[in-house]
């Protein structure tokens, strides 16, 4: 018998289209969502515990310090927990651990697009006592949508590792409108967010010495050459990452190392590239805590309270949906 029945949704299929679309774009760009294929997954694992990669042990420093003022700002005590890009659940099982602790009752709904790493969160998180874990392997619409459909309490979901860093300014409030519509009034969100610091700390996580972070970029040539025939030559492109302070984000891109052809049969044909000519695959935005506050505003969602590790690096800030806020 299964013990952990995994929910898994359908996907949209753009991801052959989106290719198509990037690589005949001048720059050329692709989205970096791209990215979470179940090897993708692996090495973002491998990225978290890099010393360089700073965002996750700050993220797990403001959960051990502050895990107890975190719970305590839930009223209800059956509470829908509901994660966008679980990963492998090691940072929120300090948050589950101590919802516990305060007598919540618990569901927890992790949704990722991996199904490795959903697998890999269950042997870390288990439903027990007072918690139950009904994992979903979707993307975060489709995988919200399920949720919403089952979840009758309050819910608090949570938005953790930056992960929002990846939306340009637009996008980011679109999708924090899209998920606000989603909920019910009183339902929160923490959302975890790099704060704006030294440029060269920022430098050393997006281009470290070991090459993980220049694995974790190919890996996209890899999954188009897997999945779309591609014959990308892996060697033949590196990775370049720099901070683009008018945007306010680290832009992470795969060079060109000489003109080339490259073809890809799913689409019978080949793409040019010049030499030096990047793809653009990435962008991590960094913040500011007025940034924050207006985003917040921006979406239509209260800011509860800003959670922060101890170097002031990284916040985990607390929203909440407000009272009138189907009101359109
Ligand atoms: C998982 C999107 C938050 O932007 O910092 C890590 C991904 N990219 N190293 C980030 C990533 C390069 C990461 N996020």
């Amino acid at each position: 018998m299964e013990m952990n029945k995994i929910e898994k949704l359908e996907q949209d299929v753009p991801f052959k289209v989106d290719v198509y679309k990037g690589l005949t774009s001048s720059p050329k760009e692709i989205s970096s969502k791209y990215f979470y294929d179940d090897e993708g997954s692996l090495i973002f694992q491998e990225i978290t515990r890099m010393k360089e990669y700073y965002p996750t042990r700050l993220e797990m420093d403001v959960f051990t310090r502050n895990k107890s003022d975190i719970v305590k700002r839930i009223e209800n005590d059956r509470i829908d927990v509901v994660e966008l890009g679980a990963g492998d659940g090691h940072k929120t099982k300090v948050l589950l651990e101590e919802m516990s602790k305060q007598k919540k009752r618990t569901k927890f709904f992790p949704i990722d697009i991996s199904e490795k790493a959903i697998r890999e969160l269950l042997k870390n998180i288990q439903s027990g006592p007072g918690l139950e874990v009904l994992p979903v392997v979707g993307d975060f619409f489709h995988g919200l949508g399920k949720v919403v459909e089952e979840s009758l309490n309050q819910k608090l979901v949570l938005f953790l590792g930056s992960n929002i860093g990846n939306f340009g300014p637009g996008e980011r409030i679109s999708f924090l409108k899209g998920l606000k519509d989603s909920l019910n009034p009183g339902d929160m969100i923490l959302i975890g967010l790099d704060l704006k610091k030294d440029i060269q700390k920022l430098m050393d996580a997006y281009s470290d010495p070991h090459g993980v972070t220049e694995r974790f970029n190919l890996n996209l040539l890899k999954r188009i050459n897997r999945e779309l025939g591609g014959n990308f030559k892996l060697n033949q492109f590196y990775h370049h990452a720099f901070y683009n302070p008018r945007k306010g984000a680290m832009e992470s891109s795969l060079l060109s190392l000489k003109e080339q052809e490259v073809y890809i049969e799913e689409y019978g044909t080949s793409f040019h590239f010049d030499e030096f000519e990047p793809i653009l695959l990435e962008h991590s935005y960094k913040f500011t805590l007025s940034e924050i506050q207006n985003m917040a505003h921006l979406s239509g969602l209260d800011l509860v309270e800003n959670f922060f590790d101890s170097s002031k690096g990284y916040v985990n800030s607390l929203w909440k949906v407000k009272a009138e806020s189907h009101l359109h």
